[in-house]
């Protein structure tokens, strides 16, 4: 392959958003002040469920600058937030269906006076019914909270002939795997200020990921135009999902006050009140079996996967869709059975958390096929070998993948990368003899090494397929600054820099000379969420698209002015095509032979000659496609892939596990910002390795016991382990340069990998996450 010398692609250049950040300058939510600006605060049930009797407001309407006390009652639109199914109210009205959903708002001139007055509202309920574990709800006799079953959604993969595929095995493997709920913990929690426009609109500045959800919310609510109602992203301190979906609750509901108190309505969430009320990763119950071949070929795998939705719908449908395509791991299975369900609890809504339901499932098949190589007596790493999916190769869903797909290549550079091959055989499991000759028995401190592959669909898939489009505004300035628009947020990812250096190397303009705006859903068309691995592939071709035109405009530009003709895309690479005529184009200068022209010396040539210098652009994801019958279909138009090995120490003793190091392999298809992408992988292996050990989310009759990061344990800084990256680029065809998706995937890996890597040190199998000390401690006999 011919290496392109690119001037921005490819390089770690500073994060175009990070000495403002690091000066202290961006405003985050809170600290956005109009004046004059009124405070919200959200009554909540008490209770998993209720019916509302009543809701007697009379004492707290006395608290001296109370303004307002709004209800379902004062909604002008629809009551139901918009979804995949409509069956949120945005307020309660006749029932409360789990702890925290919001009844009412009470809107005062401060804070203080606010909850002064939701003290002394009178909320009178009788408690009703209620269920709170899944597998209960999903009894005929279970009390129903959605439809007739409590199952929101359910879809079945079929491949080949799941009997057949087991006939033909040789050996079988069968277990069940329970995920927990895992909280997003970005930096500060929900929060936005709405603003009444004089059109009778609003305009709402927020924390957020997705600010067209929001704008859908926000207008079904009022039952006003989109036209007129105006969503600003403010700087977003991580969302990882958590800022996907509920932004959308919240900013219904401080607009729902702005437009009736006709003052501008700050809501911002107590971390508590976050804690109770917004989304979290689904718990998970995975049921799946392997049939397999002596010689390690897998001929059969059958799941059934259980999410816990909650008291409402809310993502569930497509986080359940994502698990079941993905549920059989990344590999060439000839006969699978897959089988999901989002159930209905009484608890609080489960929505999008970065990986969006594939941890559940990929933490039970990469547990399993670990057990598989303990009964073939293969190397777990030889056996995922033997399976991957390769270019040729067939998905669950009966999808041939054509390019673009690493996974061997991770595989490989993780085993190499860790020295697999000699501390594999170290361990308790297979030699009983530690790295240093000792005998393991009288050690309490036992090092242990795992391994787990996966793949993600990169963007929305079939299931979203209508939202996947994307739109760009670029527009040059005669002092040949740059600034660009998208409709996909920064939320602390990096978006802006791998965005920039795609306009900079489009364009051929100097990194520092390009602004990535904040998002305001004024600004460019509808490009659906900042989700799913889709910001680089989906904003970054539609920014390809915009800069075409202009790009043709400036290099044109630059040719006569130094006086040779283009030469085309060849010109621009370094000893392509007719050299003496060519144009080279590199790091924002023009030149041939001699001759060199600025970037800036172009575009101010372009102004002379009254050149447009603004364009937009507009990117539709390929055709996807997925069979609710069969399952079968072309889910996703690409994935990425990854393997991760960890190593661990644990203490046999105490059940402690440390986590010591992470070898982290992903296909990126190319990595436009090595330094950034760099950071999200690491950002991922600690976001996994507190679902993995630490993070235990304690909800007890419906109700949430550890609401705060006292007792909901994140990994803090001791706990992080030497994180090694390897990046991989098998580049996809349809990607900006090259690119694929990597912001989730580094979440997903390192849980199984570090189960198999304790059950690589002491024999334990831990079956349900966290991995806490109690579940592994085998006291000496
Ligand atoms: Mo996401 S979990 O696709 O923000």
């Amino acid at each position: 392959m011919r290496s392109i010398n690119y001037s921005t692609i490819g390089k770690s250049l500073p994060r175009l958003d990070a000495r403002q950040k690091v000066l202290g300058n961006p405003l985050f939510i809170d600290d956005v002040d109009f004046g004059g600006a009124l405070f919200a605060v959200t009554l909540r049930s008490p209770k998993p469920r209720i019916r509302i009797k009543s809701i007697n407001v009379k004492h707290a309407l006395k608290v001296p600058g109370v303004v307002d006390i709004i209800t379902a009652r004062d909604i002008p639109g629809s009551g139901k937030w918009p979804m995949v199914i409509n069956d949120y109210p945005f307020l309660a009205d006749r029932q409360a269906r789990f702890v925290g959903e919001a009844i009412a708002l009470v809107v005062a001139a401060t804070p203080q006076a606010a909850n002064d007055a939701l003290s002394r509202i009178v909320l009178s309920y009788k408690e009703l019914p209620n269920v709170t574990d899944p597998l209960s709800a999903m009894t005929p006799e279970s009390p129903k909270v959605f439809g007739k079953d409590n199952i929101f959604s359910k879809y079945v993969v079929k491949k080949g002939d799941i009997n057949k595929g087991f006939k033909q095995a040789q050996v079988m493997v069968h277990g069940i795997y329970q995920t927990p709920y895992q909280v997003h913990a970005y930096i500060e929690p929900q929060g936005v200020i709405a603003r009444p426009e004089p059109d009778g609109g609003v305009t709402v500045y927020g924390s957020m990921q997705c600010p067209y959800y929001v704008r859908e919310a926000v207008s079904a609510m009022l039952g006003v135009s989109k036209n007129k109602v105006r969503i600003v992203q403010k700087t977003t301190g991580g969302g990882f999902g958590g800022k996907e979906d509920v932004p959308a609750l919240v900013s219904s509901h401080a607009a729902l006050a702005a437009w009736k108190t006709k003052k501008p309505v700050k809501l911002i969430y107590s971390r508590e009140e976050d804690f109770d009320s917004m989304s979290k990763r689904h718990p998970g119950w995975v049921e799946i079996s392997y049939g397999a071949k002596k010689d390690g070929t897998i001929t059969a795998c059958k799941t059934a996967c259980i999410l816990d939705g909650g008291a409402y719908s809310t993502l569930s449908p497509v986080v359940l869709w994502r698990s079941a395509v993905h549920a059989a791991g990344p590999y060439r299975i000839a006969n699978v059975l897959i089988n999901a369900y989002a159930v209905a609890t009484n608890k609080v809504p489960c929505g999008a958390f970065r990986g969006f339901g594939q941890p559940q499932v990929n933490f039970a098949n990469e547990s399993l096929i670990d057990d598989l190589a303990v009964k073939l007596g293969m190397d777990p790493i030889d056996l995922r070998l033997k399976n991957a999916l390769r270019i040729g190769d067939t998905t669950a869903t009966g999808q041939k993948i054509t390019e673009s797909c690493g996974l061997v290549d991770a595989l490989k550079a993780v085993r190499k990368a860790s020295c697999w091959d000699k501390k594999q055989k170290r361990s308790r499991v297979t030699s009983k003899v530690s790295s240093f000759g000792a005998k393991l028995e009288t050690l309490d401190v036992t090092p242990g090494i795992g391994v787990s592959a996966n793949f993600y669909g990169v963007s929305l898939g079939a299931r979203g397929k209508y939202l996947d489009r994307a739109g760009a505004y670029v527009q040059i300035d005669p002092d040949a600054s740059v600034t660009v628009s998208v409709g996909m947020t920064e939320i602390g990812q990096g978006a802006k820099t791998v965005l920039a250096q795609i306009a900079a190397e489009m364009l051929n303009a100097p990194y520092e000379n390009i602004h990535v705006m904040d998002v305001d859903t004024t600004r460019t068309p509808d490009s659906g969420p900042t989700v799913a691995s889709r910001t680089t592939l989906m904003s970054g071709n539609a920014i390809v698209d915009a800069c075409k035109l202009l790009r043709e405009r400036i290099f044109k530009t630059a040719s006569s002015a130094l006086a040779s003709p283009l030469r085309g895309e060849a010109a621009r690479r370094a000893g392509g095509g007719d050299k003496e005529n060519a144009v080279l184009a590199y790091n924002g200068k023009f030149k041939k032979g001699k001759k060199t022209v600025s970037f800036p010396d172009v575009i101010k040539e372009c102004y002379a000659k009254r050149i447009k210098m603004a364009e937009e652009g507009w990117y539709c994801a390929p055709p996807t496609s997925f069979d609710m019958k069969t399952g079968h279909g072309n889910a996703y138009a690409t994935y990425a892939y990854s393997a991760n090995v960890a190593e661990v120490s644990v203490d046999t003793q105490t059940g402690e596990v440390k986590v010591d190091k992470i070898t982290s392999a992903h296909d990126v298809g190319r990595a436009v910002n090595p330094n950034t992408l760099e950071g999200q992988v690491e950002g991922g292996v600690v976001q996994g390795l507190g679902y993995a050990l630490t993070e235990n989310l304690t909800v007890t009759n419906g109700k949430i016991e550890n609401p705060d990061f006292a007792d909901y344990v994140l990994p803090s800084i001791n706990d992080i382990p030497q994180i090694k990256t390897i990046i991989l680029e098998h580049a996809y065809s349809k990607g900006p340069y090259g690119a694929k998706g990597i912001a989730e995937s580094p979440l997903i890996g390192p849980p199984p990998a570090i189960t198999n890597a304790i059950y690589n040190a002491c024999g334990v199998r831990v079956r349900s996450l966290p991995a806490l000390p109690e579940k592994i401690y085998r006291p000496r006999s």
